[in-house]
């Protein structure tokens, strides 16, 4: 999507750090700007900060709870009509690590990482389909999505790589219908995350562990500025990148991580025809999906 002036951003945790980012930005380039938050308190700073532009809407939403999303929706249609920009943003830190007993962190974390950005997905992208005039989804995953956070930082890391799955998958599929989907994937960012209650039980440690490990003791020193984020995004979703990297330093370990990866395979294997054919069939059809334009 080249073209954003007069058409509309929905951002979940639109009210602070990257989400409040994407929504300066995004502004910047012309668009109407839903900022959608569950916190009173990050939504009334907003307000402060945005001052008086209507071309500005604050939607109070739980993306935990899919009636709320529809209402958001409803009230996304009211004030500015057609969706063009959908930002899937909302997250907390926490949930504790995947071998832990008991299950409400656990849940919890699921629900607004994961399932969150499920319910916005399945709720906004069928208005997106229906006016036929293309669009841009914008699905936050994190640095944790790309290499696994160890301990306190299990809950966080499986949400975030599966956002990458769901915005791969999604990226596919709207493909035909011009729809662009980014996964954005940012480094330590100078945000609200890690003020959440979540900390107090050192969960926010193994978020501060992405970027520096020497930010363990100092979380947020030398953190990016959440507006750099935001215009990356405006970047990734006019080129319709498939990923937004923002922090350069995780570029050395992926390169070894995906290494690891391609060297696990057996390149020396007798593959059967028909299962050689039944890949190459798959692969066609996703590579022929992966080149098709999105509508500017
Ligand atoms: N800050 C970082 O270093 C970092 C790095 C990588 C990825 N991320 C991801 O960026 C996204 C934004 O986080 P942030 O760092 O800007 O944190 P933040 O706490 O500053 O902002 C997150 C916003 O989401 C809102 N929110 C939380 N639960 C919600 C819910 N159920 N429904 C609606 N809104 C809800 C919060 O109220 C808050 O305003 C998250 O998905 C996070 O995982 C952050």
């Amino acid at each position: 999507m080249k073209n954003f002036e007069g058409k509309t951003a929905f951002i979940t945790g639109g009210a602070s750090g990257i989400g409040f980012g994407m929504a300066q930005a995004l502004r910047g380039e012309g668009m109407n700007v839903v900022i959608a938050d569950i916190s009173a308190e990050n939504m009334a700073d907003a307000r402060d900060q945005v001052g008086n532009d209507d071309a500005v809407a604050f939607v109070t939403v739980d993306v935990t709870d899919r009636r709320s999303v529809a209402d958001a929706a409803t009230q996304t249609a009211q004030a500015f009509g057609d969706v063009h920009v959908l930002c899937n943003n909302a997250g907390i830190a926490g949930g504790g690590a995947v071998a832990d007993p008991g299950f409400d962190d656990w849940d919890r974390a699921m629900a607004v990482n994961l399932g969150g950005a499920v319910n916005v997905v399945k709720t906004f992208v069928p208005l997106i389909r229906a006016h036929q005039s293309g669009g841009h989804v914008v699905n936050t995953s994190s640095a944790a999505g790309l290499t696994a956070l160890p301990d306190e930082g299990g809950a966080y890391s499986t949400a975030k790589f599966a956002i990458r799955g769901l915005s791969e998958s999604l990226r596919l599929s709207m493909a035909p219908e011009g729809i662009g989907v980014s996964c954005l994937c940012p480094g330590l960012t100078r945000t609200r995350i890690l003020d959440a209650p979540a900390r107090e039980d050192g969960d926010g440690k193994a978020m501060a562990a992405e970027g520096d490990p020497e930010a363990l003791f100092n979380t947020m020193e030398g953190a990016m500025d959440p507006i750099e984020v935001g215009y990356a995004v405006v970047r990734g979703i006019r080129d319709n990148a498939p990923y937004i990297l923002t922090h350069g330093e995780f570029y050395d370990e992926m390169k070894t991580l995906f290494g690891e990866i391609l060297e696990a395979f057996p390149t020396d294997q007798a593959v059967p025809a028909t299962r050689a054919a039944f890949e190459k069939g798959r692969r066609d059809m996703c590579d022929g999906l992966r080149h098709l334009p999105a509508v500017d």
